[in-house]
């Protein structure tokens, strides 16, 4: 074991709201087995912060666990945030952007894989056909919160969410896709904007992605207005290898691209600064309609745990993982949204069984 795998890690494991702490229990589950099978040195650091949390005493995301996860933390698994009991999402965007934003995790990695033919839902199409990564930026654009509102609640009213793009921002998600794409043995990257409209903000993304794909002379590069990306992406999901696009494009795209998944419940992500404290959660939200009744798929969870397992430096468990995802599908030990019968714990049954069998 080299010095720094043996090093006791610390992860933070934020639950959220809604189906966020059923399906991070699970997650949790597999990092216990690691722990204990595989003598992996995980401390697991758990807070309460959620709606429950903030309806309760106001706290959103205190300075204190800040620190701790900023300074002492090398991951954070987070489930969902969002409450029909906090209709303002103060609590969410709180704890969600101060996490992105506040640990400036500006890859926001969204693997778009299809592990099983039953999921595919294009005809003529086998799931080999999709497997690419989004690169989505993650600490600008509209997200940043800048603008206002003015005359609120008058015929006169105007409303406004400024759309943030620094150089810095755009050539360091721009170059972390060329980077990853060189790494993979991709061949090309594709860059989605929206140019046409977005003259200013968006003719930077055009000019950072041409120079800077001028340095790797040996991937094609290809530009395509948003809009027009969503289309191809349908019509022919195997022209994508990676794909780099704005914060909130990258948002879109990625719900579009779960469709090839077999749905929310098998996109895992992760927020990712190289080298730092990242933060790893599934790509769906709290689910509030499907909360506390045992059905949300854990699996996105499970795979967003593989890719925190690798950003720790632990190679080979999210291949592991991904295989037994996998085989939870085609056997059918799954959720009804993706076919099966069990619940989101027998789920998680079936995946740590499986992972104890396949470490020993
Ligand atoms: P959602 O992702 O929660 O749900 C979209 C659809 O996918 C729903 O039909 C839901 O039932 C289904 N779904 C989602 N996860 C599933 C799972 N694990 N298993 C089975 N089905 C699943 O999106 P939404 O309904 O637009 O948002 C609900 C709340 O979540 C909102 O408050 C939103 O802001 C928040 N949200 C938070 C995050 C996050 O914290 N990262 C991400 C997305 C949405
Ligand atoms: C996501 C979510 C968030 C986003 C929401 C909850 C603000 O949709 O993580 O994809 O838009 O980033
Ligand atoms: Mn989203």
């Amino acid at each position: 074991m080299s010095e720094d795998s043996a090093r006791t890690k610390k992860i933070a494991i934020i639950g959220g709201d809604g189906i966020g702490p059923e399906v991070v229990a699970q997650g949790v589950r597999i990092l216990d087995v690691f722990r204990e099978q595989k003598g992996y040195p995980l401390e697991l650091i758990h807070y309460d912060f959620g709606a429950d949390r903030y309806l309760r005493d106001g706290v959103t995301f205190p300075e204190e666990a800040q620190r701790v996860i900023r300074e002492e933390c090398d991951a954070v698994l987070l489930g969902a945030l969002g409450d029909p009991r906090v209709p303002g999402l103060e609590h969410a965007r709180d704890i969600l952007f101060g996490l992105r934003f506040g640990l400036d995790l500006y890859c926001n990695v969204r693997p778009v894989v299809c592990l099983s033919d039953r999921l595919m839902p294009l005809k003529n199409r086998t799931a080999a056909d999709v497997n690419f990564t989004v690169f989505r930026e993650n600490t600008e654009g509209i997200y940043v919160g800048m603008g206002g509102q003015f005359k609120r609640g008058t015929p006169d009213e105007v409303a406004i969410n400024e759309d943030l793009n620094t150089r810095k921002g755009v050539e360091r998600i721009i170059r972390a896709a060329f980077e990853f794409a060189k790494e993979t043995g991709a061949k090309k990257v594709h860059m989605a904007d929206k140019s046409n409209a977005m003259r200013h903000a968006h003719e930077l993304w055009l000019r950072v992605f041409e120079e800077v794909g001028a340095e790797y002379p040996e991937l094609e590069r290809q530009h395509y207005y948003v809009d027009a990306l969503c289309l191809y992406l349908i019509q022919d999901p195997t022209e994508f290898e990676v794909i780099v696009t704005c914060n909130l494009f990258g948002d879109i795209i990625t719900d579009l691209a779960a469709g090839f998944q077999g749905g929310m419940g098998m996109a895992a992500s992760g927020n990712i600064r190289p080298g730092a404290v990242s933060m790893f959660e599934p790509v769906h939200g709290s689910a509030p309609p499907i909360a506390g009744k045992d059905i949300a798929n854990p699996l996105a969870t499970v795979l967003s745990v593989g890719m925190m397992l690798t950003h720790l430096g632990y190679e080979g468990d999210e291949a592991l993982l991904s295989g037994i995802v996998k085989d939870a599908v085609e056997s059918g030990h799954v959720t009804r949204d993706v076919g099966g019968e069990l619940g989101t714990k027998a789920t998680g049954d079936w995946v740590v069984a499986e992972l104890k069998k396949r470490l020993s």
